[in-house]
């Protein structure tokens, strides 16, 4: 019976893996606010997973409202990220915790995959600016990325979560932080991101003309005024964004292909389910990459991966996880030139595929 569902799964994946072709070429970077994470958020298996599957989306994300006093929460994510994409190597780059009282503090988290990234540069913004000292509540922790795929090569990220009531002196403040940024690593490539509460109650449009950020005609606001970023049906606004600094760098993205990713509909969840992950949808911008000059992503094929993915059951989903799984580790294998013929009398890729299963198996109980 095992023997016969094993060559069942193997055949699946096989077909599949044919048919569905991804799109190895794309550069991602998100900003994702995590709504409380900490030790609670982290006790739900289907949390995790949904938040695996949405950061491994990614080559860079960022977390924010992580809220994990004893860092439990976060280093379970990353082995769950780890378990959930064998096909990519990740690793989180976590800033101190940050906040104006004891008893309220965040971290901002960068979670990226170290195939596709390398740290070159890491900078807590020391808030010390004479005559507007302490602006921020959670100063940015900036950080500085080298991609060899992309086109642009090397930028930074300037993450900010604002504080609600403070939107629209913070969002200023974060002009201040960019030029400090430019100075300091002769680097015009710079994009901020985060839950900016850039709309509804917290930035009256009148207070937007006092915003340099908004203003200064070098920055580009990629997620437009009309999107709705934020999970409850009841609510539309447009909180979390991403703004890119300088033409090159304008250049250097995908256009439009800044959005939010609406994880409830793609997952197929019900609002409730949705709003146990975070009241928030991550956004997302992709960067052209070398092979995007050669090749353009097919669009058609991410569509049919999307319709793909329709988790029923439990056991339903957990048998397309491990058929995805499959399905990348076939693709990579096909895409190496040293893998191009593929031995099936290779022990060790039985021994693979046996552990798929019995992973599968576990997955289902
Ligand atoms: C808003 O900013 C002011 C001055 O920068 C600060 O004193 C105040 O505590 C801030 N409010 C919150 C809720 O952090
Ligand atoms: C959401 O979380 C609450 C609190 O932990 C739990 O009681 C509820 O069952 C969860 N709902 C869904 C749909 O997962
Ligand atoms: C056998 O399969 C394993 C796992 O897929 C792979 O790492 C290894 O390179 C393969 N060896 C040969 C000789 O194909």
């Amino acid at each position: 019976m095992s023997s016969v569902s094993l060559l069942l799964s193997l055949l699946l994946s096989l077909l599949l893996g044919v048919a569905i072709v991804r799109g190895g070429s794309e550069f991602r970077i998100c900003a994702f606010n995590l709504h409380h994470f900490g030790e609670s958020k982290s006790n739900k298996d289907e949390v995790m997973i949904t938040l695996a599957r949405i950061i491994t989306r990614c080559d860079v994300c960022l977390l924010q409202e992580v809220r994990d006093r004893k860092g439990t929460a976060v280093s379970k994510l990353l082995q769950t990220i780890r378990w959930y994409d064998t096909r990519n190597q990740y690793d989180l780059l976590a800033s101190e915790r940050l906040g104006r009282t004891e008893s309220y503090q965040e971290q901002y988290v960068f979670v990226y995959r170290t195939n596709t990234v390398k740290v070159t540069g890491q900078y807590q913004y020391p808030d010390n600016m004479p005559g507007d000292e302490d602006a921020f509540s959670r100063e940015p922790f900036v950080v500085r990325f080298k991609a060899p795929k992309t086109s642009i090569q090397e930028f930074v990220l300037i993450p900010q979560h604002t504080t609600p009531t403070n939107t629209t002196k913070e969002l200023d403040a974060l002009y201040d932080v960019l030029q400090n940024v430019r100075r300091m690593w002769r680097n015009e490539n710079v994009m901020l991101l985060g839950d900016f509460n850039a709309d509804c109650g917290y930035l009256a449009k009148k207070n937007r003309d006092k915003v340099r950020l908004m203003t200064d005609r070098s920055l580009h606001w990629l997620i437009g005024e009309d999107t709705d970023t934020t999970v409850k049906l009841s609510t539309s606004c447009s909180y979390d964004r991403i703004v890119v600094h300088g033409e090159k760098f304008n250049g250097a993205v995908v256009p439009s292909s800044a959005q939010p990713f609406n994880f409830q509909q793609d997952y197929r969840l019900t609002e409730e389910e949705a709003l146990n992950v975070s009241d928030h949808y991550p956004v997302e911008v992709l960067l052209k990459t070398q092979l995007n000059r050669i090749k353009k992503p097919d669009e058609k094929q991410e569509q049919q991966d999307g319709e793909e993915d329709d988790p029923g059951t439990v056991s339903l989903r957990c048998w397309r996880e491990e058929l995805r799984q499959g399905e990348q580790g076939h693709h990579q294998q096909a895409q190496d030139p040293k893998h191009h013929h593929v031995n099936w009398n290779n022990w060790s890729r039985w021994t693979l595929i046996g552990r798929r299963f019995k992973e599968f198996l576990d997955c289902t109980q």
